[in-house]
């Protein structure tokens, strides 16, 4: 061969591996595991890489699966938590089986395992990553030591409407805040270097899901692509670029698209976007509900569409199982595409070490389970999540003032329902209820009338519990949602409490004794018309296993509340959806007349032509990230670095954070900012940056943020993210409505 076709030979594979060049693994494989899975996957046949695809949930007699665990029909199995039968499903598959693929054992480890923390939207509250990986940790240490490797967790599907069930099981309404959350829960399950107590994280539900029309859950959802990119895959984005090793595809249709067989998402964004190389597995059934949304005509069809659009793994459709082998010798589906779905799956069994230990030590296990460092750090996690929406002054109670303290309301001494929605393996013998630890805290002195059996108790009359609120010093009245009452399909239309619950607050009013009032609930309510008929209020969103030492510890001043809104408080459910980092609008709403302001004869002239309601307005009842403390903060001194940064630039904050009251407390501090003029009308604000600082009573310190200005690219007019130079606002403050903005510019 001549010298000239050498190096044309030369250069063409060079060209050649730099198109083929890896692109770096989000799951942090490497060459030694990508040989394994090659050389796994060349043993393998069609049937058995198809097996590889299938997810059973399990229950009921092994040997109904025996054959098919035999055949290499079942990948991976939900809903087992039993560590010898999932002992016993894993040594059929790995010394049954041909191949010896383990299988890979996933369950719903929402907020916890057995120890149960707050749902995940009173993690948000915490506003703190740190203490919610800490409590990821925990429950993969309890998950783990009994067998389960797989969590469908952290959902991240941004909420902007409490009438949605499954707000319950988010951080919220916010970008930044539930990107934050993501990282941490993902750092948390899976741990730096994966090992035995490791447990791959599932991203849910991808996406838009929380988005439904109307706030029925599983309904349609019509976000445009600016919108998905600039709210709603980010955290998603964080989370993949955290190692997450796996996503669940959403039930929704977005823009008419189903999520399980939308290969925009699936394909653009998550694979060649994004770079992730681990698996997509459906929701449950969300295949074959393709069918039901019309997008599929049968389940050969919908198992086509999955398969072709980027879905790995099926959950309990069995479509891939029944048609896949069909479809691929029909030439409808790539045996490539198979091929590559199949390395997802592989390569999250090998980074997890489920071919070196498959099994679980069923002993140990039981003994890690409600660790008394792991109640601990359940009781840390509700105190921090524990927002004071009002305190007019009874707040913290002296414990050595109050002789007798009457405890009230339908969830006093609700253990099961404390622990929240998706806590299927929190077992309501070990929660403790804010009764239980009132008790024995306080031997003697708790008085407990109920009020109310359960919170849809109907009833006109409170003769004995306000008798009984009479003779005592103070009420402590436990409101709220029963666990039932929020979660998925479990929407509500009308956002009160529900039931007598106001009518009961009202007459413990009026026995004229001081009522602090906790409402324990899975999403925000309406309780304006509450608030009158107690001095204080606390909001904590299911607490779980430890809400009772917590609250106690809260209400007598043991612990300063810290916790923030991780979603805005509506004044009635005909203001939704009203969340923070709205647009500005042509007409933006500045507190204008309602009715209520103006006499009967007010003439016809015009009550005000902004955005807003005539009876509510459009303020909310209280904000995102708002929350008070024993004590109070206060901010001065701020300043910027400089008033003009380039797109490279870092913006840096200095300010004075004062504690100005008498007790030690500590404060969210948060910057929001104001993209002034963009290619695309942009928020009012929006959060970029938050963290939480401890001060003593009196106290005031400098601090210093910063942040980068790339913090502020978005997806404009051309569909590109970046960062457009312009006029900027910033504020920093402890909630959202609060603080002076101040200005500089981007070049
Ligand atoms: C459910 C939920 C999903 C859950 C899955 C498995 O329908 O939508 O969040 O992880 O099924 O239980």
């Amino acid at each position: 061969m001549n010298y000239p076709r050498i190096l044309l030979l030369a250069v063409l594979l060079s060209l050649t591996a730099a198109c083929t060049e890896q692109k770096p693994s989000t799951l942090g494989t490497d060459a030694g595991t990508e040989r394994r899975i090659d050389e796994l996957l060349s043993r393998m046949t069609l049937a058995e890489k198809i097996g590889q695809m299938n997810q059973v949930s399990a229950g009921g007699d092994i040997s109904n699966y025996a054959e098919a665990l035999r055949n290499g029909q079942v990948g991976s199995i939900l809903n087992e938590v039993d560590p010898d039968r999932i002992n016993a499903f894993q040594r059929i598959c790995v010394e049954e089986s041909r191949l010896g693929i383990p299988l890979l054992v996933g369950r719903d480890v929402i907020h916890g395992f057995h120890t149960v923390f707050p749902i995940p939207l009173g993690l948000a509250a915490t506003f703190d990553p740190a203490l919610v990986e800490e409590g990821a940790r925990v429950a993969a240490v309890e998950a783990t030591a009994q067998g389960i490797r797989w969590t469908f967790s952290p959902m991240l599907d941004i909420a902007r409407d409490p009438r949605w069930g499954r707000i319950a099981e988010g951080s919220g309404e916010d970008t930044w805040l539930d990107a934050r959350m993501g990282e941490a829960m993902v750092r948390g399950y899976q741990g730096t270097k994966p090992d035995t107590a490791s447990m791959a994280a599932c991203v849910k539900h991808f996406v838009g899901y929380g988005a439904a029309e109307g706030g029925r859950d599983y309904n349609s959802t019509y976000l445009t692509e600016r919108q998905l990119r600039n709210v709603y895959l980010p955290p998603f984005e964080a989370a993949v670029k955290a190692g997450a090793m796996t996503l669940m595809t959403s039930f929704n249709d977005n823009d008419g698209v189903p999520s399980t067989g939308n290969a925009f998402i699936l394909r653009q964004v998550l694979r060649d976007e994004w770079g992730f190389d681990g698996l997509v597995v459906t929701d449950w059934n969300s295949m074959g509900e393709m069918i039901s949304h019309g997008f599929g005509a049968d389940r050969k069809e919908v198992a086509r569409l999955a398969a072709n659009a980027g879905v790995d793994m099926d959950m309990m459709t069995f479509g891939f199982l029944s048609h896949l082998e069909e479809l691929v010798r029909c030439g409808a589906v790539r045996e490539s595409t198979i091929d590559a779905a199949v390395r997802n799956i592989l390569r999250v069994k090998f980074l997890l070490g489920l071919f070196e230990h498959p099994y679980v030590d069923v002993e140990a296990g039981r003994a890690v389970q409600y660790a008394p460092a792991h109640l601990e750090a359940a009781r840390r996690t509700v105190e921090e999540s524990v927002i004071l929406l009002k305190n007019d002054g009874v707040l913290p109670l002296d414990a050595g003032r109050v002789r007798t303290i009457l405890v009230t309301g339908p969830m006093a001494d609700a253990p099961y329902d404390q622990l929240g929605t998706w806590s299927f393996d929190g077992e309501k013998s070990h929660t403790v209820t804010p009764l239980q630890a009132l008790r024995e805290r306080f031997p003697g002195k708790v008085v407990h009338v109920p009020g109310l059996g359960f919170s849809r108790e109907e009833r006109s009359r409170f003769d004995d519990v306000v008798a009984a609120a009479r003779r005592a010093d103070v009420v402590l009245a436990f409101l709220g949602e029963e666990a039932i009452l929020s979660g998925e399909a479990h929407c509500l239309a009308d956002l009160n409490l529900i039931g007598s619950q106001s009518a009961l607050l009202a007459a413990l009013k009026s026995a004229g004794k001081p009522v602090v009032a906790t409402v324990m609930a899975g999403r925000p309510l309406t309780i304006e018309r509450d608030l009158p008929n107690c001095e204080a209020l606390l909001y904590a969103f299911h607490p779980g296993t430890m809400g009772g030492p917590a609250l106690a510890n809260l209400i007598f001043g043991d612990v300063n509340p810290s916790g923030k809104t991780p979603v805005t408080f509506l004044r009635t459910v005909g203001q939704v959806p009203l969340y923070y980092s709205h647009n500005m609008t042509g007409r933006p709403y500045n507190g204008e007349t309602l009715l209520a302001d103006i006499d009967r004869e007010a003439g016809q002239t015009s009550l005000g032509n902004t955005s807003y309601y005539l009876d509510y307005g459009a303020y909310p009842l209280f904000p995102f990230g708002f929350g008070l403390s024993y004590t109070t903060f206060a901010y001065s001194d701020l300043s910027l670095d400089s008033e003009v940064y380039p797109k490279d630039g870092k913006v840096s904050i200095s300010f004075i954070l004062s504690n100005t009251g008498d007790r030690d407390g500590t404060e969210v501090v948060q910057v929001y900012v104001r993209d002034i003029v963009g290619s695309v009308t942009r928020p009012v604000k929006e959060l970029k940056h938050f963290e939480r600082v401890s001060l003593k009573a009196g106290e005031q310190r400098r601090l210093q943020l910063s942040f980068p200005v790339s913090d502020l690219a978005f997806y404009g007019l051309d569909g590109v993210k970046k960062v457009e130079p312009g006029d900027f606002q910033l504020w920093v403050a402890g909630d959202s409505a609060s603080g002076e903005p101040l200005s500089f510019k981007i070049q």
